[in-house]
């Protein structure tokens, strides 16, 4: 079932028993098999990201996964081998990945098995080195902006906005001509989210009543929408800058989640995938040039030290380069 020059066996890094990031080492597996539906990808980097730590605990463990379990929900690489009922891409294509459901393991792997309606090839403009950390966070901070549903000229504020969904909300946002309110973390948050494009950039961690006041300078009847990437006391306060029927959205996972408040509409939404998202998200990345900002890049061997560093303060996105 797969291409000539693939091997039996790769290095990947998995684990055997839900815990700390101890629990992830690198071992030998065998390399999956395809289904006509699925493509083998040749892994060249994949994203590490919370929803990762969160199957080590067995908290948030993908359908079917079974151990040793392999981690990573998103990677981009080359298409290694291509199952027979396989159209939209081919044996040699660069492509990225986000694998909403895995059963024959996830990315951090020198290979992985895929369902192709999860396989895009790269868009122009992606650095490909850096594109692996990009595929969960784009689809889902796209998630965020359609439950929006803000026209162009409105304005947005993006919470945690220097972070990995945040950063490249704001350009997404920007591409879709909305104006951007970036509240990013500390000075490197938000020269970060000011290269990026954002129209207003703000220290979330500095005085909030200084950073309600230069909101409401540039939006005087209040913002039309929030996408909150974080919760809690900052983020209620911020939540004063929305107009009167104004609509805060945020992803599943942020604790604590937003709460309901009079005359504005909070609605949780999800990172989502297949073919029609893919390419809008193309479609909108190749509008010119796209930075998938990487904070640090680890080995494969070092995936254990990467969920370490999850656990700490960083700008955009964790990377590992398994090629
Ligand atoms: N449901 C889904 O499909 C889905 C998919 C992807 C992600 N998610 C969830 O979406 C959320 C965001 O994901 P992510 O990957 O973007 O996480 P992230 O990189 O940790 O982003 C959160 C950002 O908020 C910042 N932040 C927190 N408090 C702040 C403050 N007071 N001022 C300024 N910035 C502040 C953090 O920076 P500091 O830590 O430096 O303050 C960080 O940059 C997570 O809860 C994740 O679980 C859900």
């Amino acid at each position: 079932m797969t291409a000539g020059d693939v091997p039996e066996r790769m290095q990947a890094a998995a684990f055997d028993e839900f815990g700390g990031p101890e629990v992830i080492t690198l071992r030998t597996l065998p390399v999956p098999q395809i289904a006509d539906d699925e493509i083998l990808l040749k892994v060249w980097s994949a994203g590490v990201g919370v929803w990762d730590a969160g199957a080590r605990e067995g908290k948030l463990v993908p359908e079917g996964a079974a151990f040793p379990m392999v981690p990573g929900a998103e990677a981009a690489g080359t298409v290694a081998a291509v199952g027979r009922r396989v159209t939209n891409v081919a044996e040699g294509d660069l492509v990225y990945v986000y694998g909403y459901t895995r059963p024959k393991g996830g990315f951090y792997a020198e290979y992985a098995a895929t369902k192709a309606e999860y396989v895009a090839k790269l868009p122009a403009g992606v650095p490909a080195e850096h594109a692996g950390a990009m595929p969960t966070d784009a689809l889902t901070a796209l998630s965020g902006l359609d439950a929006l549903g803000l026209s162009a000229g409105a304005w947005v504020l993006i919470f945690g906005a220097s972070g990995g969904q945040g950063h490249l909300a704001v350009q997404l946002a920007k591409r879709q001509g909305l104006n951007v309110i970036a509240v990013a973390s500390g000075a490197e948050g938000v020269t970060l989210v000011t290269r990026l494009g954002a129209d207003l950039s703000l220290d979330g961690h500095g005085d909030l009543t200084e950073v309600l006041a230069r909101i409401r300078e540039v939006t005087p009847d209040g913002v039309d929408g929030v996408l909150a990437m974080a919760g809690g006391a900052t983020l209620d306060r911020l939540a004063e800058a929305l107009r009167d029927g104004g609509l805060l959205a945020y992803p599943n996972g942020v604790q604590p989640a937003p709460r309901e408040r009079p005359g504005v509409t909070v609605q949780a939404y999800d990172g989502e995938t297949g073919p029609e998202r893919l390419q809008r998200l193309n479609e909108l990345i190749e509008a010119g040039p796209f930075q998938v900002h990487v904070a640090e890049t680890f080995p494969l061997g070092r995936a254990a030290e990467a969920h370490r560093r999850l656990q700490t303060s960083f700008p955009g996105r964790l990377l590992l380069a398994v090629r």
